[in-house]
């Protein structure tokens, strides 16, 4: 079982912004506990992070015929990337939308995913357990 994990905008800076909403952790611890439980459960697992809408759609593309699923944290691009959701209902690829906060729960303007309703589901706020919990949810 192969999955892409995808990291948006500014995640690479997790662990050191905003720190009592995202939490202490890095994204190289982020990734390494990903990459933890995939060894455990043999899932394939390839981690990309990227600031730029472009770049995640291209990888997105990417992932057609050797990837079987996708774990997807859009940052910011959640809100608003019409681009991404259409990437993602393209490549028909069962995808699951990850955030590390509860998007729910903080300003109006993250309330509303244009990427939820082209993903199997939604985890929000479980820090970087989010991840762990759509992994488990795909397998
Ligand atoms: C986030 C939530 C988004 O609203 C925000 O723009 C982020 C991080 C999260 O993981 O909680 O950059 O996706």
């Amino acid at each position: 079982m192969r999955t892409l994990i995808i990291h948006g905008p500014n995640l690479n800076l997790t662990g050191k912004r905003e720190t009592e909403i995202y939490g202490k952790s890095t994204l190289d611890d982020i990734n390494r506990m990903i990459k933890e439980w995939a060894d455990k459960n043999k899932v394939e697992v390839e981690l990309f992070q990227s600031n730029h809408e472009g770049e995640i759609i291209d990888k997105i593309h990417s992932a057609v015929g050797n990837t079987d699923f996708i774990v997807i944290n859009p940052g910011a691009f959640t809100h608003y990337s019409i681009a991404i959701r259409d990437a993602i209902s393209a490549v028909e690829i069962p995808t699951i939308e990850v955030h590390l906060s509860n998007v729910h729960a903080r300003e109006f303007f993250r309330l509303k995913s244009v990427i939820a309703p082209v993903c199997k589901g939604q985890i929000s706020g479980f820090g970087p357990k989010s991840y762990i919990l759509a992994l488990e949810s795909l397998v």
